[in-house]
């Protein structure tokens, strides 16, 4: 999608340095950087530290990983290492260890000597297949919203309430949960989006960023808003995002998506997740019971980053001195709350049925 004009990927692969360039989205909204990652210390940083984030971004990232590690040295023990380095990163979003599996699969039968340039091919295809995957989750949600905006008075916008970012930059491009948004926008189909803060790091001012550039409005509201907003007959569909859904249908997604999804249950608004295939976690099905959950600590809580009136971005400390803030970073939907799953071949219903009858070929 563009920044000022210029179109850009999350991350792209610079021939000529011969190195990844991220966007080092700590700094976003107030100020756009770009970072070279040239070391396997520079991937682990930007996963930990969320200069990349959102779960096929993360799943991107670690593949580029993978080829820097065949680089230095393409030995089975090392490419091990990487695996276990770059798995330890984060422990809630499943494309991360999908992405990596997917190398160690590919590369493992390699001679050494093919190995450097097979995993870097191999993470060039892993980023474009996100695009496409995005690209038709777009095109599958922008049906529901064409039916919604078919039901309304001309001119009227479809409300839409999205938690967290699943926006372009949380992908390679698109992003899942704002790609429908972006086709309808295009489509000539009216919009107005309610993004939520998404406390503790407020990933919806990542997503009002996006969606500014992009022309769409939106309104920023707090976390605690959507089910009042819902009450009072102001959200016409819900679409967030997944780090990890279950075969059953189970969707674990940023903290505070349960609530919503509970919110949206009692008002009969259609909650909907956008789901990119390799976000499905085939191996386990009672998502609150087997999900891990990220525990990013005190700091992000008792803390909180922004713009000063004169320019100045810093943190500020929100709690009295002592306080300790509790973190779980994720949470669990279980599969009957959730009306169904726009994935990049058709919309599912959240079920093992619906999962895997849609793909019949990763299922197992
Ligand atoms: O902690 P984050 O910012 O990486 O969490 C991101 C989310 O929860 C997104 O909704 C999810 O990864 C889907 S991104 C297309």
């Amino acid at each position: 999608m563009k920044v000022n004009g210029t179109p850009y990927r999350s991350l792209w692969w610079d021939g000529d340095k011969g190195e990844l360039q991220i966007i080092d989205q700590r700094w976003l909204p107030h100020d756009f950087r770009v970072q070279s990652v040239t070391t396997i210390q520079d991937f682990v940083d930007a996963i930990v530290q969320m200069r990349v984030r959102g779960a096929p971004l993360i799943g991107a990232t670690a593949a580029y990983g993978m080829a820097l590690a065949m680089k230095l040295d393409p030995s089975n023990a090392h490419m091990d290492t990487a695996w276990d380095v770059l798995h330890a990163t984060r422990p809630t979003a499943i494309n991360l260890r999908w992405a990596l599996n997917r190398c160690r699969a590919a590369l493992a039968p390699l001679s050494e000597v093919d190995r450097a340039a097979a995993a870097l091919s191999l993470a060039h295809v892993i980023a474009d297949e996100d695009v496409e995957i995005n690209r038709n989750i777009g095109l599958n949600g922008l049906k529901l919203i064409k039916d919604i905006a078919a039901k309304k008075p001309a001119g009227e916008p479809v409300r839409i309430l999205t938690h967290c970012n699943a926006g372009w930059i949380a992908t390679v491009d698109w992003g899942t949960a704002t790609s429908p948004m972006y086709h309808a926008h295009d489509a000539g189909i009216p919009l107005h989006i309610w993004v939520d803060e998404t406390r503790p790091r407020n990933q919806g001012a990542l997503t009002s960023w996006e969606l500014g550039s992009h022309g769409i409005p939106h309104t920023y509201i707090t976390d605690n808003a959507g089910g009042h907003l819902m009450q009072h007959g102001q959200v016409d569909l819900v679409i967030t995002g997944t780090d990890r859904t279950t075969r059953a249908g189970d969707v674990c997604n940023k903290i505070g998506t349960y609530l919503k999804a509970l919110a949206a249950h009692d008002n009969g608004v259609p909650f909907y997740v956008a789901l990119p295939s390799p976000t499905i976690d085939w191996t386990v099905s009672d998502g609150v019971a087997d999900i891990p959950i990220e525990d990013r600590g005190s700091r992000e809580i008792t803390h909180i980053m922004g713009r000063s009136d004169t320019g100045e971005i810093s943190d500020v400390q929100v709690t009295p001195d002592g306080t300790t803030g509790g973190n779980p970073a994720f949470d669990v939907t279980p599969a009957r709350l959730v009306s169904g799953l726009i994935t990049e071949r058709g919309i599912a219903p959240a079920s093992e049925d619906g999962l895997t009858s849609m793909f019949p070929d990763l299922a197992g």
